[in-house]
């Protein structure tokens, strides 16, 4: 195990009503608050109304950003960055999912510097300071709700970009399982891929003797697969709908990764297919992880044994250490299949033309991950299995 620090101050409010807990979080604390959500899904839902009634028996000044896009765009946050230097904003509160949480974290740190905010993405320099976020989370997925980081498109030359700092964890989060029941099953599902997303990105490691978070990783894993199965026959289940929303926090607030060297090549390589095509993020990982899992298994084998045992309960009897593997990775597949996401390019109508230019803009800045070190054919050819 290696050494760390771990630090999580994001105050987690969990649980029906959770949003009744929101002026509490506001008194005293904040005055100009700027709000900031997505296509208007919290309109529809009430939660809007409800959010600014809070505010606004708190005394707070309302000044509001909506419009955030799935996969949020540079535009919208320069526009917001503006908004919170003129207006002398003191918390900025996003309503929605992980695109409105990152969307709001970039204009925190961007209201605070005298430069451009796409600085901190193009890895020009590493931010310092942000405005105060706070969090009332409608899709468990990204865990942006607690997380460090933030991912942004610039849509001159399409970059799908990432900045983070632990000084950029929310404040507060207000998760209400309740909201998450009218997400639609896409959405669903594609948070429920990220979430797993998160935790392989850290459970395959070459670090060795990092039992206790492998125990964590496994156990949330097992979780989130059984709860999704309950959603699919039953989308109106609270209590599945909590179990996977707590997952989504713990999935990515850092712990499960502590202590080992973590991997983020199948997010980069994902987040290229975003950026040229819009795909959904978790789409996006449902065609690359399997993929990635092939490609690079024989660079620890055990490993992979390891999780085909102990997450997708495979028997070891009669088989050897590379069938084992590759059963695991298939029944992973089964699993993409049964909650309805694409494994491959060809099953998300995604055309494969541009496969070389992904995989440049992939690698520009150095080889990608940690499990195996990816260079450009690497790349290309994790790409090609996902045909
Ligand atoms: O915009 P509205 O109208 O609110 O609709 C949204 C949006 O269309 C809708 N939605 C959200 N909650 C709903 C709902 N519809 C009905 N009922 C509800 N309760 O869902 C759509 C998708 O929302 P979005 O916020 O884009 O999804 P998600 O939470 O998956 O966020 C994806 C973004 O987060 C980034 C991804 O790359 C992507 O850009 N990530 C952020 C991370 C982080 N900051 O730590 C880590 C992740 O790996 C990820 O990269
Ligand atoms: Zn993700």
């Amino acid at each position: 195990m290696k050494d760390f620090t771990l630090h999580i101050p994001t105050k987690i409010i969990f649980g029906k009503d959770a949003i009744k807990k929101l002026g509490d979080q506001i008194k005293g604390n904040y005055n100009k608050v700027l709000l900031h959500y997505g296509g208007g899904s919290i309109k529809k839902s009430g939660l809007y109304n409800d959010v600014v009634r809070i505010l606004k028996d708190n005394d707070c000044e309302i000044f509001e950003l909506s419009g955030v896009e799935p996969n949020p765009k540079l535009g919208l946050v320069r526009k917001g960055v503006q908004m919170a230097k003129e207006n002398e904003i003191d918390l900025i509160l996003a309503v929605g999912g992980g695109s409105a949480i990152d969307s709001a974290k970039a204009i925190g740190i961007g209201a605070l510097y005298d430069g451009d905010v796409w600085d901190f993405y193009s890895g020009k320099l590493e931010p310092e300071i942000t405005i105060p976020v706070g969090v009332v989370l409608t899709l468990p997925a990204t865990g942006s709700e607690a997380s460090r980081g933030s991912v942004i498109t610039n849509e001159d030359g399409l970059y799908k970009r990432s900045t983070g700092g632990d000084f950029m964890r929310p404040v507060f989060a207000i998760m209400d399982p309740t909201y998450t029941l009218t997400l639609p099953t896409k959405q669903t599902f594609a948070g429920i891929m990220d979430i797993m997303a998160h935790i392989f990105e850290r459970y395959f490691t070459q670090t060795p003797h990092v039992n206790l978070t492998d125990s964590l990783c496994e156990g949330t894993l097992k979780t989130v697969i059984q709860n999704a199965y309950i959603i699919k026959e039953d989308s109106q289940n609270y209590d599945a709908r909590a179990e996977i929303m707590f997952a989504g926090t713990i999935a990515h607030n850092g712990l499960l990764g502590v202590g080992r060297e973590e991997d983020w090549s199948s997010h980069d390589i994902g987040h290229e297919i975003s950026a040229l095509y819009g795909t959904t993020h978790g789409e996006t990982l449902s065609i690359i992880f399997p993929a990635w899992m092939k490609y690079v298994y024989k660079e620890n084998v055990d490993r992979f044994v390891q999780f085909a045992t102990k997450v997708f309960d495979v028997s070891e009897a009669e088989m050897d250490k590379d069938e084992i593997a590759i059963e695991g990775i298939k029944r992973l597949e089964g699993f993409i299949s049964d909650i309805g996401l694409p494994k491959s390019f060809t099953e998300a109508n995604l055309p494969t033309d541009k496969i070389d230019l992904m995989a440049e803009k992939a690698t520009e800045d150095g080889p990608l991950g940690n499990f195996k070190k990816l260079y450009k054919d690497d790349v290309i050819k994790i790409y090609k299995l996902a045909k």
